[in-house]
């Protein structure tokens, strides 16, 4: 089984490029279906789950290839519109290729979609969205067969009772081309919402509020291809600086946008990490003794701190001086890591949505196993700082969002590698 081998304790320190965002990247390959002829998505990261995308694209119809760091998709020949329940069961976000397969083909063949298991990540909220838009939808045993009612979907006045990303992605992508005006009352604010309206604009939308709570698209007949760069990914910013704090090091992170971290900076300054913004660039350097922020750290929609961060900061509060209290209010099951932290000596109670976590300098190494996408993430960064070797196994999930991180720990001096 592949693993990866951090022998941990080494201060890291230099600079580094992140990589495309994988949450914006998804739902903008589902957004090229919309529109026929050859797209070109610059810093569209090679993960799993976009390959998954690409298999999926495939499997209607769709060409795709990678090019350096542009995935070229071509859309012309879409010909299919069921997605398999294997591919369904890979990626959570598969769901949100819905809206934009019954924008190009009317009807469509889903399935209730599998990733991740942080919670259960119903889809009520994309159904009733789409029912308002004129779809039929029949659910049996899992299985979803929508229908346009007509042909073609038509707007509608939308209000979500949770900012869901994944709904107001898939909202997005049904209403661009449907008849008429749609508005999304309480849309998700992500700024991965904003770059995928920036793309869609970009193909002749007419989407205005993009990143706000109120985004109002006016239907056009049809999209144009286009080429976009793909924004940076925020979590993965996030898990370098954590990474390269818990060994009391420093990093340069060149082109993210500060912004997008505004909830999560303060709280490495609070933590005794000295926090500079240049630009496009983050400069963080750590003392080699952190302290618990004193507030506790509650997982919020944005720009609340993100719950994406939520195991990675974990990992880095177990070696801050004190007592750090993580409240989890967006996913049910997201304390999954907690175990395998602990199997590195560290001390951590969890009662329901609340895990508290007493900080200390004496973790070691140890056999631990990822749970989940951002949970193996947080073993890496525990690795980097516990005494001693730490193998992690199941690199399936961290490899499903981050490119090669190992190689990016060991650009920076990390002892790290994956056999
Ligand atoms: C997106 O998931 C991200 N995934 C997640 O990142 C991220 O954690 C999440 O947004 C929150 O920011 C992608 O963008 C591919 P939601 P999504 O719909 O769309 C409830 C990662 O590690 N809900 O905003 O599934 C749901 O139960 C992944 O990169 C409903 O009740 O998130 C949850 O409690 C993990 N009904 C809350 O909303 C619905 O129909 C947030 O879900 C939809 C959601």
């Amino acid at each position: 089984m592949e693993k990866i081998v951090v022998n941990g304790g080494k201060k890291l320190e230099g600079e580094c490029k992140i990589q495309g965002s994988k949450n914006a990247s998804l739902p903008i390959i589902g957004a090229t279906m919309l529109s026929s002829g050859e797209n070109i998505l610059h810093m569209c990261p090679m993960l799993r789950d976009t390959e998954t995308a690409c298999k999926i694209l495939q499997l209607l119809g769709c060409k795709t290839n990678w090019q350096e760091d542009a995935l070229i998709i071509n859309s012309s020949g879409l010909c299919n519109n069921e997605i398999s329940k294997n591919l369904m069961n890979q990626m959570r976000s598969s769901i949100i290729f819905l809206g934009a397969i019954l924008a190009r083909c009317g009807e469509a063949r889903v399935y209730f979609p599998g990733g991740c298991d942080i919670g259960s990540r119903p889809i009520d909220l994309h159904i009733d969205a789409l029912k308002k838009m004129g779809v039929d939808v029949n659910e049996c045993g899992g299985q979803l067969d929508c229908k346009v009612n007509g042909n073609r979907m038509h707007g509608a006045e939308i209000f979500l009772s949770f900012p869901s990303v994944g709904a107001t992605e898939n909202i997005l992508l049904a209403a661009v081309t449907a008849k008429g005006k749609t508005v999304i009352n309480n849309a998700a604010v992500e700024p991965e919402i904003e770059d995928l309206c920036n793309y869609l604009n970009k193909c002749g939308a007419k989407i205005v509020g993009g990143g706000t709570q109120i985004i109002q698209i006016d239907g056009v007949d049809s999209l144009k291809p286009c080429e976009y760069t793909i924004m940076p990914d925020r979590i993965v910013a996030a898990t370098l600086l954590c990474g390269v704090a818990a060994t009391g090091g420093e990093i340069f992170l060149k082109s993210v946008n500060a912004g997008n971290l505004s909830s999560v900076l303060p709280v490495l300054s609070d933590m005794g990490c000295r926090v500079r913004v240049f630009g496009k660039s983050i400069f963080l350097k750590a003392k080699d003794f952190l302290f618990a922020p004193k507030q506790p750290i509650r997982t919020m929609p944005y720009p609340g701190f993100p719950t994406d961060l939520q195991p990675i900061m974990m990992a880095l509060s177990c070696f801050a001086e004190g007592t750090t209290i993580f409240v989890e209010t967006i996913f049910e099951n997201r304390f999954r890591h907690v175990p395998e932290l602990k199997r590195l000596g560290a001390s951590i109670r969890v009662e329901g949505r609340v895990a508290v976590v007493e900080g200390s300098r004496e973790l070691r190494g140890a056999c631990v196993y990822g749970t989940d996408l951002r949970g193996g993430a947080a073993l890496i960064v525990a690795g980097l700082a516990a005494m001693g070797r730490t193998e992690i196994f199941r690199l399936c999930y961290v490899d499903r969002g981050y490119e090669k991180i190992e190689e990016q720990f060991s650009e920076l001096g990390a002892n790290i590698f994956r056999i």
